[in-house]
């Protein structure tokens, strides 16, 4: 039963008094973003702060922001996805132990997310599967294949919506760099942390005339397989589609 494995989940997870829950007791402090071969073609983005906002109200943000699940055909600028990613993983500051400030909050600065997208219609990008690197600002080509859309595709369930999309961001987690703080409470954080992510795109989305609809639906397998996760290491944890607004 499902509600067995949530009870020992929260079991392992909960702080049963008011000492520090951190633990870092590993011998090796985990390295704060996941290694890419020397030789990589890295494709730098633009500065996202050159980006002009559109004048949007704190308080129109809060009322008007909404999920949106149909896009036009045009496709987002380099400078738009650079800001959206700088949005919701830009690091600001290095800190020890692994940690990092970054412009969404996590739990003890953990920051245990690597950002893939898979990028349909970008202005200036080859279609295909990328990851971002938050401490160079830049793109890693990881599949720019014929048939990665496809392979994809078969994580999500609203396939119309992934098809029109300009980009999917999938958010997976590495689970050492969170556990190496928290332990068995790491999983909640990991969590939580997302939540935080995805609301940073949706905000930055508004901001820039582009729609975003946040997957916590889809294939876990699936997806871990064609991102070549092992889903216990690292694993997605949640996604988004964004796409220009019709
Ligand atoms: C954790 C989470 C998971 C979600 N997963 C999906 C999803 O898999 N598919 C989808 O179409 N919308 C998904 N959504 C979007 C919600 O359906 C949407 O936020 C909700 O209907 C409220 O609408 P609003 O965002 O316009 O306020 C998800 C939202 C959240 C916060």
């Amino acid at each position: 039963m499902y509600k067995d494995i949530f009870k020992a989940l929260r079991e392992a997870a909960l702080v049963k008094n008011n000492l520090n829950t951190r633990k870092m007791n590993h011998e090796e402090v985990p390295i704060p973003q996941k290694p890419y071969p020397e030789d990589a073609q890295l494709i730098a983005l633009p500065e996202p702060d050159y980006l002009e906002d559109k004048e949007v109200s704190f308080l129109e943000l809060m009322e008007l922001r909404s999920t949106v699940r149909e896009y036009s055909e045009r496709p987002l600028t380099m400078k738009e996805l650079s800001f959206l990613l700088w949005c919701t993983q830009g690091v600001k500051m290095v800190l020890p132990a692994g940690a990092t400030k970054r412009t969404v909050p996590s739990a003890g600065a953990r920051n245990a997310f690597e950002t893939y997208l898979y990028i349909d219609k970008v202005e200036g990008l080859e279609k295909g599967l990328y990851r971002f690197l938050a401490f160079e600002h830049a793109l890693l080509p990881v599949d720019l294949g014929d048939g990665v859309k496809e392979r994809l595709q078969k994580g999500f369930n609203k396939i119309n919506m992934y098809d029109a999309s300009a980009v999917t961001f999938m958010w997976a987690a590495v689970l050492d760099r969170m556990d190496y703080a928290f332990g068995g409470r790491s999983l909640q954080y990991l969590y939580l942390d997302a939540g935080h992510v995805c609301q940073n795109l949706y905000l930055a989305c508004y901001t820039q005339e582009i729609g975003c609809c946040a997957i916590g639906h889809f294939n876990d397998e699936e997806l871990n397989r064609e991102l070549g996760l092992d889903g216990e290491e690292e694993f997605m944890v949640y996604a988004a589609h964004v796409g220009k607004i019709r």
